[in-house]
Formats: structure tokens, sequence, C-alpha cells
């Protein structure tokens, strides 16, 4: 090349040697061009096809999980393992469901779900152990009857922590231990019954049992917020809890943040993606798992959108994502499994909205928007 253009130089050939010069100039900006598009090709190689979220979970080690209603509802059995690779029972394993009554335990309901997803090869979230609702109808006359109603309570605790996580040892593989230790709405720990007898260690006392009863079995802390940011004030309440439960030595293995979006409230905010990321950073950072255990978006959020469920799926995908950037954020449940059956339709207040479509799945158990959006996250595409 230089050996040509030393030529057309003596020969003072300039229109030659100008013709020549573009000519190299195409040529090396064709190259470059090539060479980049080489690094979308790479970046195209990533196969961002969705083949089955369960699918998807399973290559990217995620959980993906859904809450029954019903165990033994043959349409909700449809989507378990085929889009879920998780389940945690809506309601039959709730202190209230199994014992009616105090100490009369009825395990059918529970001991089918935990049957079909042995069957199935799914996880089981067990959901919960302790809680203040959805209680045995007696519990609390049975405490305030007692002669030492505090010793009554410590040894009814037990008893049924025994009896359900001691049952299912081996098969559950994580607890939500305690559900909503919050208050409803201040940043106070609940005054409920374990509380107002036993103190805040009725937490402690509650991990310890669990642990005792399932050693293997992930002990978690579930609880809700309606700001998802490390800064608001019920988070730095919760965190701080969290942080004297591990001060103290309570066996505790991660927290569950619940993700439930109800939009009708107006106490609650949409998610951020990076305040998210941050909130459930401020946990993992204690040496704790965090999972979004109990995830749905009311398309009520959206009333005047020209496209509700596109707009459902960038939260479903902001929350997905947030989760995904930190490596002990391990999984995230939707609280139902498709829009045919979902608590916010059954639930007052929240039923006088309905329908209020949050899940992944529509009426005809068919993936929506978000479901394909929670795809690519996992898929590393969005
Ligand atoms: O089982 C009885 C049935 O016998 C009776 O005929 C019927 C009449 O209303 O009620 C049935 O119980 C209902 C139960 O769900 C089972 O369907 C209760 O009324 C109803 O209040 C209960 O609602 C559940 C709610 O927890 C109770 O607080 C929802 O299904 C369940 O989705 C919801 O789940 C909670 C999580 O556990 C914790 N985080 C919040 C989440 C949403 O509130």
């Amino acid at each position: 090349m230089a050996e040509l253009l030393r030529k057309l130089w003596k020969e003072k050939d300039g229109r030659r040697m100008a013709e020549y010069i573009v000519i190299v100039l195409i040529i090396a900006f064709a190259g470059i061009i090539i060479v980049s598009g080489c690094g979308d090709d790479s970046k195209d190689a990533i196969d961002c096809t969705c083949s089955t979220l369960a699918e998807v979970a399973e290559q990217t080690g995620f959980w993906i999980g859904a809450a029954i209603a019903d165990p033994e509802g043959d349409l909700e059995q449809k989507t378990i393992g085929v889009h879920f690779n998780s389940v945690t029972a809506e309601n039959a394993m709730k202190w209230g469901s199994l014992a009616p009554s105090v100490g009369q335990y009825d395990f059918q309901e529970a001991d089918a779900l935990v049957d079909f997803a042995d069957e199935r090869g799914v996880r089981i979230r067990g959901h919960v152990l302790v809680w203040r609702n959805q209680q045995p109808a007696d519990l609390e006359a049975e405490v305030l009857g007692a002669d030492d109603p505090e010793a009554r309570l410590r040894a009814i605790l037990a008893e049924h922590i025994e009896a359900v996580a001691g049952r299912y040892s081996g098969q559950v593989d994580t607890w939500d231990v305690v559900n909503e230790p919050m208050e409803q709405y201040g940043i106070q720990i609940d005054n409920n019954l374990f509380y107002q007898y036993l103190g805040e260690e009725y937490i402690d006392e509650s991990f310890s049992l669990a642990r005792a009863a399932d050693p293997q079995a992930r002990l978690f802390l579930n609880e809700y917020f309606y700001v998802h940011n490390p800064t608001d004030e019920r988070v730095v309440a919760f965190h701080a809890l969290v942080k004297r439960l591990l001060e103290r030595g309570v066996p505790i293995d991660g927290v569950g943040i619940q993700g439930h979006f109800w939009g009708i409230l107006g106490v609650d905010e949409l998610p951020a993606r990076t305040a998210f990321e941050e909130m459930l950073r401020s946990f993992t950072e204690l040496g704790l798992e965090v999972e979004i255990t109990e995830m749905d978006v009311s398309r009520n959020y959206f009333p005047h959108a020209e496209d509700p469920f596109a707009e459902q799926a960038q939260v479903y995908a902001d929350v997905f994502a947030a989760c995904r950037a930190v490596p002990d954020c391990i999984g995230v449940t939707t609280w139902g499994m498709s829009d045919i059956n979902t608590w916010l339709d059954r639930n007052e207040p929240f039923s006088n909205y309905a329908p209020h479509h949050p899940l992944l799945l529509d009426t005809n158990l068919q993936p929506k928007p978000a479901y394909y959006a929670v795809c690519e996250v996992l898929l590393g595409c969005r």
C-alpha cells in the first residue's frame, strides 16, 4: 500500500491518490462496523426465547414460585412445575387452617400440597408458623383462661411449631417462621397476643423452636411494606428488628419481602428498581438471604393507561431485576398462580375493586406480558 502511494506521489497523480485514500478509508470504516457488529452478535448469542418460566428459572438457579389457594384443585395444579418451580400454600399451612381449635389438627390439605409438590419436584415454602391472623378460633380464650397465661402460651407455641415443622421436616425447604411482626401501618412491633405475653422474644423463641423441629429448613421472617426503600421508616424499623434478632443469636436465615402492590389504598407506592435493590441489599449485607415472597400488581394502578398490562409488566420486570442484581436474593413468589383466583378479588376492601388481574397468567392460564417480561429479566435480556 505504502509502495503504491509512493508511486502515485512520484507520478504527481493527485486525483488517483485522493481516490485511493478514499477507498482505503471506506474499507477501514466498513471493517470497524463489521468488528463492532460482531460485538452485537455476541450479545445476540444470548437466547432470549422464553420456554417456560420454571425451565428458565431452573437454568438460572432461581426460585419462581406461586401461592396455591386450593391445593387439591386441578386447575391450579396445572401450572406447577410448568411455570413455577416453587409453591407456597396460600392458606393451608396457617395455624388456623391446620388447627381450627388449639391442638386439634387436620393435616389433610397441607399433606396433599406437600405430596403434590414432592411428585412434581418443586420446592415448598412453608407459610406460616406464627402470625397474628388466622389462628385457632379458641387460642386467645385458651391463653386468657389459663392460671399462668404466659406459660400456657409458651407451651401452645412450642407444641404447634413442633407439630407442624416437625411433621414436614425434610420436605418444607423454607419456613416463614413469623409473619408480619410489625404493626399494620406503623413502625412498632405488633401488639399481638404473643407480644403481649412473651415480648419481642416470642420471635426468638419461634425461630429456635423451628430450628429444633427441622434443622435443615431455612428460616425466614416475612413482612410487607408500603414503600420499598431502605430509608423508609417502616423498612428502617424492620431492619433494626432483624439486627436485634441477629445480635441475640436468633437462628434466622432470611427475610421475606412480600411485594403486594394493591393500587387502591393510596398508601403503597410502586417500586423504583434501584431503591428496591438497595433495600434488598440492606438485608443481604447482614448475611441473610432475601426473597420476594408474595408478589402481585393490581391492574388498578394504571386506570388510565393505554396498555395497563404493559405497565404491569414493567413493575414485575423492575422487581425481578432488583432481585437478580442482589446475589443473595434467591427467588420471587407470586401470590396466586393466575388471574382466575387472586385474594385481591376475594378479600375486602380489595374485592370492591375487582377484577385486579394482578398475576403472571391470565384467566385462561395463558402467559401475560408480565410473564414474558420476567422471563426476559431472568434470561438477562431486559
Ligand atoms: O376457610 C373459610 C371458609 O370456611 C369460609 O366459608 C369462608 C367465608 O369467608 O372463609 C374462609 O376463610 C378465608 C380464607 O382466606 C380461606 O379462603 C378467610 O375468610 C379469608 O380472610 C382468608 O383470606 C386470606 C388472608 O391472607 C387472611 O388474612 C387470603 O386468602 C390470603 O391470600 C391472605 O394471605 C396473606 C398472607 O398470608 C400474609 N401476607 C398478606 C397476604 C394477603 O393478605
